[in-house]
């Protein structure tokens, strides 16, 4: 099994990069690409952790020699938001880096499992898919949106607000991964909350990334916790690939489409990526009309992808 990490000398990379050495399966290889000449030099730091991963770094503008042969891409690579920024602020910077990066992929590694970071994530998974499809290799079933963070977070508040062991939770998170287009289903997470709680939850879930930027005060996002939610996802993924059976997440895939082109919702992996993509049972009357009123902003955000492929 090979997961190459693109953005892998950043805040996430390397933190990602640190999480698979240690959690990849034996025998496989661990592949960074970065455009910061460090590169090669995180991949020797990490070749000293004692485990049965083979790690190798590449730096400078050709990510080919990095994807060659990868079952599994996981793309970080772009800019962060700083306090006052929103993810959409990001667009102008990451479309292009991401749009590159995907046409190197499609080129090399075309039957890869791709999994995208790099915000904004509505935006970028769009981006990607009209680069595929221009290359003649788009499979929808191999391309995610990265939104376990959301998921994460989700258990660990709820589990603070209850007293209870978030590694037990498992609370769904549906629609995109920005502002309100974040939807928990906390009427799904095995506790009961009032009316203002939920609210007040559901606010906190769907700001927690500004949480992060602000309190680092201009030195970035999310990067540790991301780091862990990315190896989670990854992981999952090499899981599936590897025949493991029933491994569900929330992640951002082009479904069937009922609410928009693409939408976060629990999926069912397999050898080939989605293996099926699972309903997300009943909402409440909260739930549903947080979800109705977001819908607009989602479909824009898609639309802002494909139309910066294909204008
Ligand atoms: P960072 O600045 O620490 O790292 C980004 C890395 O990307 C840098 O090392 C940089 O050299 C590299 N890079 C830039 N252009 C590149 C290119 N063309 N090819 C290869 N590498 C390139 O940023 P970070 O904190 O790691 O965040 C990365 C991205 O992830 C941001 O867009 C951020 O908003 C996003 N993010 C997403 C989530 C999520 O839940 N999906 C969570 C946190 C952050
Ligand atoms: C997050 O949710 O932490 C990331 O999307 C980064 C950000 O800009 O908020």
């Amino acid at each position: 099994m090979k997961v190459t990490v693109l953005g892998a000398a950043g805040g996430i990379g390397q933190a990602l990069a640190l999480l698979l050495k240690n959690q990849l399966p034996a025998g496989s290889e661990l592949s960074l690409y970065d455009i910061a000449p460090v590169t090669p030099g995180v991949a020797a730091d990490l070749s000293h952790i004692p485990t049965d991963v083979k790690v190798t770094g590449f730096a400078g503008p050709d990510s080919a020699p990095a994807l060659e042969g990868a079952d599994v891409v996981l793309i970080s690579a772009g800019v962060a938001r700083k306090p006052g920024m929103d993810r959409s602020d990001l667009f102008n910077i990451n479309a292009g880096i991401v749009k590159t990066l995907i046409g190197a992929c499609a080129d090399t590694c075309p039957k890869a499992l791709i999994g995208i970071i790099t915000n904004p994530v509505n935006t970028t998974v769009a981006i990607a898919a009209e680069v595929l499809k221009a290359k003649g290799v788009y499979d929808p079933a191999r391309l995610f949106g990265v939104t376990t963070l959301d998921i994460i977070r989700s258990n660990t508040f709820v589990a603070e607000a209850k007293g209870l062991n978030p590694a037990d939770l498992n609370v769904p998170v549906i629609g995109g991964h920005s502002g309100v287009t974040i939807l928990p289903l906390l009427s799904q997470s095995g506790s009961v909350f009032t009316a203002e709680e939920t609210a007040a939850l559901t606010t906190r879930i769907q700001n927690a990334g500004t949480e992060v930027v602000e309190a680092k005060a201009g030195g970035g996002s999310a990067t540790l916790s991301m780091g862990q939610a990315a190896a989670n996802f990854g992981l999952s993924l090499v899981r599936a690939l590897n025949g493991e059976e029933g491994i569900v997440e929330c992640t951002y895939v082009e479904g069937p489409g009922d609410k928009a082109r693409f939408f976060a919702q629990p999926v069912l992996l397999g050898k080939n990526g989605v293996e099926e993509v699972l309903g997300y049972g009943e909402l409440t009357e909260f739930e549903a009309n947080a979800l109705e009123s977001a819908l607009d902003t989602l479909k824009g955000d898609i639309t802002l992808g494909e139309e910066f492929v294909n204008a």
